[in-house]
């Protein structure tokens, strides 16, 4: 597929864009530049396009405004020591975006057309990845929306891929402390054939009542449990979560459909694996964590995913109770976030192929 490239004719100067970079926070500034594809359904994709980055013109009966007909995904650029611009298991993204499109009755994006997409907005805003230090990153955002002026509920004849980028540094700020979590009792966020295992806004829309409960009570993200019953741990509004136990085993909830395969998941359970320690993905209920935790047999829980790449938990918390963990990141935690971080930033040998240039 050809890109049509359109210079932003007033991109953000050097030395303000340089400063943006240097301290970034996250998702508040976007680079020059987004690619656009279009789908219509009798033609499929066409007119792939680098364009200014800017607002979207839009019908207001534009069908994602009233049914949520939306996918995303979240992916980033690493500069390495040498200048050159890489990104991490781009196909995975790209796989995950189709599994979404499928369940969300959306176009699938090609493969290598998502990668190309990522690699067209490096071409023309490379200068936004930051410099490696301090786990500073260009953040991707490609998402894919229903763009049919149509109310009528039925699938959209007409959607846009879009990527845009935002230059991000951590996604938690007090450096690797262990975070607490709230446990949301009275919301769930995915039920049994639901869309729990798309990345659809609606997920996340869905997930913002109990994460505003836990802002109250001190907590950032919210731990979800299986609507059914109630006592399953699922995963965060935003990550996958581990629990290691003081025997050495490892367990991460299964993908039974409800929970999103995490790209960072994958990639920890592999690299637990290599190490050769006992990783199961199995149905974990809250209850065997509080009494492993009360036995003092759960050494470490981490949370994980591309934002936040590894982070400690130090308390599971609910408006009934308290399981505490640790004040301090566990061993585990830390050797898999620095061993993971390594190959991404090109400082560990990438021994899965993993990494993919995006540019010199
Ligand atoms: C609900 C949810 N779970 C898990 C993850 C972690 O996925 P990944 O490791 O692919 O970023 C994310 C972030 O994308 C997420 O939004």
């Amino acid at each position: 597929m050809e890109f049509r490239v359109t210079k932003n004719p007033s991109p953000v100067a050097a030395a303000e864009r340089d400063a943006l970079i240097e301290n970034p926070t996250f998702g508040t500034h976007f680079t020059d530049h987004q690619v656009v594809i279009i789908w219509e359904e009798d033609k499929g994709w066409h007119s792939a396009e680098v364009l200014p980055y800017g607002p979207i013109m839009m019908d207001p009966s534009s069908a994602v405004l009233h049914y949520g007909q939306e996918i995303f995904e979240g992916i980033k650029a690493y500069r390495h020591q040498d200048g050159s611009i890489w990104t991490f298991r781009p196909t995975a993204n790209a796989e995950r975006l189709q599994r979404s499109a499928q369940r969300m009755a959306l176009p699938q994006l090609p493969t290598d057309v998502f990668v190309e997409s990522l690699r067209q907005l490096i071409a023309v805003d490379g200068p936004w990845v930051p410099k490696p230090e301090n786990e500073k990153t260009l953040y991707f955002r490609p998402f894919e929306i229903a763009a049919e002026n149509f109310l009528g509920v039925r699938a959209a004849k007409r959607a846009e891929y879009r990527v845009i980028a935002s230059p991000v540094g951590p996604y938690f700020t007090g450096g690797l402390k262990p975070v607490p979590i709230w446990i949301a009792l009275d919301s769930a966020r995915a039920g049994k054939h639901g869309t729990g295992e798309a990345k659809t806004g609606g997920n996340y829309a869905a997930s913002l009542l109990a994460q505003a409960e836990g802002y109250e009570h001190g907590c950032s993200q919210v731990l979800f449990l299986d609507a059914e019953s109630g006592t399953y741990i699922e995963e965060l509004g935003g990550m996958n979560l581990f629990f290691v136990f003081k025997d050495g085993s490892v367990l991460t909830p299964p993908l039974d459909g409800t929970i999103l395969r995490g790209i960072t998941r994958d990639s920890i359970v592999t690299l637990l694996k290599d190490r050769g320690l006992n990783i199961s993905e199995r149905k974990v209920t809250l209850a065997e964590i509080r009494d492993a935790a009360s036995r003092g047999e759960l050494a470490e829980v981490f949370a994980c995913g591309t934002a936040a790449v590894v982070t400690p938990v130090g308390l599971l918390k609910s408006r009934v109770e308290e399981i505490k963990i640790s004040d301090e990141p566990g061993e585990l935690t830390a050797s898999i976030r620095a061993e993971l971080t390594g190959i991404q930033y090109g400082l560990v040998e990438d021994r899965h192929g993993w990494m993919h240039k995006l540019a010199d």
